[in-house]
């Protein structure tokens, strides 16, 4: 069976090995629950868009919601990469890591005035912006500071890309983006305010799209709309079609990144449109599949009736929940779970679920393994909307990070501290 993450994860002998390294030894050294992350899986990810974006004007932008771990960021922005950004908070941290504000993004719906004046004084590239309101109040920012602020509309071109309802952003239903039978007139009224620059267009219609159509019809319906604007006299310099490339957790197939940006670029010259600049916002297929999440198998608790049908509830109790990772609890996704080292004994089904006091707390319903306590387990294809969602819920600090590069281990975040969590209550005098 090939493991979500070769060939970066793979089995040697009975050892879970990531970049080479056993992911037992590793939460021996450094304690669970545990973020493991490969390096070169990462940059391979990237170079897989780039690679297939030579030749052409292009700016990838690491979605960086989806992990924004520092030396992540740094790693991308070593490596030329730009960065979308949903917040203050995430501006202050591609700086931090040394990126180039210049190959920043500003996305989001909800943009404050602090954050759009940080953002015109740090130099970003562009913002995408998501409404008429959003417009006005980024104008009068812009001139109180002296500055055109450069914009891209995000428009929603209303196409279904065929996903969780939670993570689908394209339909005319979510609150994402300027329709697109408003995006003309309010293009007309952007180019009208003298604080603003139109620089491009932008989509994004869902994540862990695993098809190639909805992306080639958000395409579609956003250069309609590039033709019409400039037939208005307003030019159009780029086009951001968005993230939302899937991975394979279980049995999807997505599309690769280089088929992708290949049909992508075809549909651009097909449609005339071939020196436009291309930009991409990709966050989960740069990181996902490059991460696991380590977690000790603190007590096995069978079903006292033994029974083993549908129904029968095994619970295998670790010590990672959903404070840790939330994808599950929230989208009931499935994260593969493999032991770091195989036991020969026959396996048996087991909710694997967290210390967490919810019900919701599981990480994986009715997964087959054969297990012990203080047995490690991993959590696979965590490394995008793991950590970066994580919480203190119950107290719980959060886990600690490494990054793997060839030979080397380098611990990115210590585990956080009890004191930490508290630092800023105050008891009432
Ligand atoms: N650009 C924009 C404007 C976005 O909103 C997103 C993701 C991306 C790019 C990156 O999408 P990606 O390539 O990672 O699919 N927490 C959810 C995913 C939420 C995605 C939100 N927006 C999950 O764990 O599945």
């Amino acid at each position: 069976m090939t493991l979500p993450g070769a060939p970066f994860l793979a089995r040697d002998g009975a050892d879970l090995r990531l970049e080479g390294h056993a992911l037992a030894d590793l939460a021996r050294r450094f304690g669970t629950p545990l973020y493991v992350y490969a390096r070169r899986a990462m940059l391979a990810a990237l170079q897989a868009y780039q690679h297939a974006l030579r030749g052409r004007p292009h700016l990838v932008c690491y979605a960086m919601k989806a992990n924004s771990s520092l030396a992540v960021l740094q790693t991308f922005a070593q490596a030329g990469c730009g960065f979308d950004i949903v917040s203050g908070g995430e501006l202050a941290r591609v700086l931090a890591a040394g990126g180039d504000p210049a190959r920043v993004v500003f996305s989001g719906v909800g943009k404050t005035r602090a954050e759009m004046r940080q953002a015109l004084l740090a130099g970003v590239r562009g913002f995408n912006v998501e409404s008429l309101g959003e417009l006005d109040r980024l104008d009068e920012e812009a001139r109180a500071l002296g500055r055109r602020a450069p914009v891209s509309l995000r428009v929603n071109p209303d196409v279904d890309a065929g996903t969780h309802p939670y993570i689908s952003t394209g339909l005319k239903d979510n609150k994402f983006g300027i329709a697109h039978g408003q995006a003309l007139a309010a293009y007309c009224h952007a180019a009208s305010l003298p604080g603003l620059q139109v620089v491009g267009i932008d989509c994004h219609i869902g994540s862990q799209i695993t098809q190639l159509e909805p992306y080639l019809d958000a395409l579609d319906r956003v250069l309609d709309l590039v033709e019409a604007v400039e037939a208005a006299g307003i030019p159009i310099h780029h086009v951001d079609v968005g993230g939302g490339l899937g991975i394979t957790y279980t049995d999807e197939q997505p599309p690769a990144a280089g088929e992708l940006v290949a049909r992508l670029l075809q549909r651009l010259d097909a449609r005339g449109h071939g020196r436009r600049e291309l930009l991409l916002e990709p966050g989960r297929s740069l990181v996902g599949n490059a991460g696991v999440l380590l977690t000790e198998v603190l007590y096995l608790k069978p079903d006292p009736e033994e029974y083993v049908g549908e129904g029968g509830r095994n619970f295998c109790i670790v010590d990672a929940a959903m404070n840790d990772l939330l994808r599950p609890a929230m989208y009931e996704a499935w994260m593969a779970i493999e032991p770091c080292v195989q036991r020969a004994t026959p396996p048996r089904r087991w909710d694997v679920v967290g210390p967490v006091c919810e019900s919701g707390d599981w990480l994986g319903r009715n997964r087959l393994l054969a297990v012990a306590s203080g047995d490690i387990l991993a959590v696979l294809s965590a490394g995008a909307y793991g950590m970066a969602m994580a919480s203190n819920y119950n107290t719980r600090p959060r886990a600690a990070e490494v990054m793997l590069d060839g030979e080397q281990v380098h611990l990115i975040r210590e585990r956080e501290t009890v004191q930490a969590l508290f630092a800023q209550e105050r008891l009432i005098p």
